[in-house]
């Protein structure tokens, strides 16, 4: 009897949106265009839990994006550390296409692994031009490189370059010191320094772009432009930028560099002869800059992180001393030192002011009435202080 009345009910609904001439739906949404994301790591592991975080984190949809992943020469744990992280994420991507491989561990007449000989160099081209090629293949709109110590951030990054509908686009990225992006060419310019500071800013053309980038393929002067093998006129050293650049030029394709907004941070690259601890160690000072100027770097949840290897630096005990009410002040500080592994005892205050003495001071004459009265001119003048 129930199954009946149901059964009536759902045909009484059905018939009243068929015979209806004012209901119908309304035409859905567009998708998203599809992206490719090209990860090409290379002795990695200190940076990719923060690069890998990022990118899940973008807020793009994951089912609109393919992720190309490729790695190889390593002498770290780059390999495994990807490969947890494309195994737990591949279910949320589009597709993911995984090209790992095992040996060789360097390359031919390497330095040291932060080295780039011309072998390397070729290498990371094909690597690059076969990523082209795929997101080619599949008709994908877009295809985003992002090398993997470049850290985005800004969850918004790809909708904001995607926004700005350029054939080649990248996001201005900070780092200790310089806006790497900026160097070379563009560094004797009068723009360099407005443009890093941000006091200039929009998107501006300028003669490369490297690092981040996102190339827009559905344009038709984008089916030109190669990584591998270089441009026949091209005639300069072997260089994966400098040949992208100039297939560009030849394609009569305009690169662009925005800085709008701050989109994420990158590492400097470390000088031929550095080992993968001095360029861990650069990495850990990047993210402490993160920490100050935001948005501010965090792991992957799909990566496992070993504690870290706290002591005290041969002190017989370090203090940080926090205000209770700073709690801010407090996790950045407490985040900082354990990244740079130093063991510290909290002191918490609960006070606004304090006054801390050296167990050996000499007092001057009239030591009380002089703080007092210091203590009143600062007052007086509203002086924001923190030390003394
Ligand atoms: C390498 O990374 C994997 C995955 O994160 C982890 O399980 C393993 O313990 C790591 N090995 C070393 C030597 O760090
Ligand atoms: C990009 O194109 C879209 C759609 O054609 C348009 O709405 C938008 O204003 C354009 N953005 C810029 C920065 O030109």
């Amino acid at each position: 009897m129930l199954l009946h009345f149901l059964l009536l009910g759902a045909f009484v609904f059905q018939a009243e949106c068929y015979f209806s001439e004012e209901k119908y739906p309304e035409e859905s949404k567009m998708q998203p265009p599809t992206v490719v994301i090209a990860i090409i790591a290379r002795n990695t592991a200190h940076s990719l839990p923060y690069y890998l975080g990022a990118l899940e984190r973008l807020n793009y949809p994951k089912d609109r994006i393919s992720v190309w992943a490729a790695t190889d020469h390593n002498s770290d744990n780059t390999t495994a550390i990807l490969k947890e992280w494309l195994t737990v994420m591949q279910k949320f991507y589009h597709y993911v296409e995984w090209r790992p491989m095992d040996k060789p561990t360097s390359y031919a007449g390497e330095l040291g692994p932060k080295h780039w000989p011309n072998s390397r160099y070729e290498y990371v081209m094909k690597l690059k031009q076969a990523a082209l090629n795929f997101a080619r293949k599949r008709w994908a709109d877009y295809i985003l490189y992002a090398d993997t110590d470049n850290i985005l951030t800004n969850p918004d990054t790809l909708n904001l370059m995607i926004a700005e509908n350029k054939s080649v686009i990248a996001p201005m990225l900070d780092s200790q010191g310089a806006v790497l992006q900026l160097l070379g060419y563009y560094r004797r310019t009068a723009e360099y320094f407005p443009t890093r500071h941000r006091h200039r800013t929009g998107c501006f053309p300028v003669p490369m772009v490297h690092s981040t980038m996102l190339l827009d393929l559905r344009k038709e002067g984008m089916k030109k432009l190669a990584f591998y093998p270089p441009h026949e006129d091209y005639s300069w050293p072997y260089d994966d930028i400098i040949v992208f650049a100039f297939s560009c030029r030849a394609a009569e394709v305009q690169s662009y560099l925005c800085n709008k907004q701050r989109y994420g941070y990158l590492n400097i690259p470390a000088k031929p002869h550095h080992t993968l601890e001095d360029d861990r160690l650069n990495f850990v000072h990047v993210q402490l800059e993160s920490m100050i100027d935001g948005p501010p770097m965090h792991p992957s949840r799909y990566v496992h992180m070993f504690p870290k290897q706290r002591d005290l630096m041969g002190f017989d005990e370090i203090y940080l001393i926090n205000l209770r009410r700073r709690s801010d002040r407090r996790d950045r500080m407490l985040f900082s030192l354990n990244e740079l592994e130093i063991d510290v005892k909290m002191v918490d205050m609960q006070m606004d002011k304090a006054l801390v003495f050296e167990d050996d001071v000499r007092f001057q004459a009239n030591f009380k009435r002089r703080v007092l009265r210091l203590m009143e001119e600062v007052e007086q003048v509203e002086l924001d202080w923190d030390i003394m």
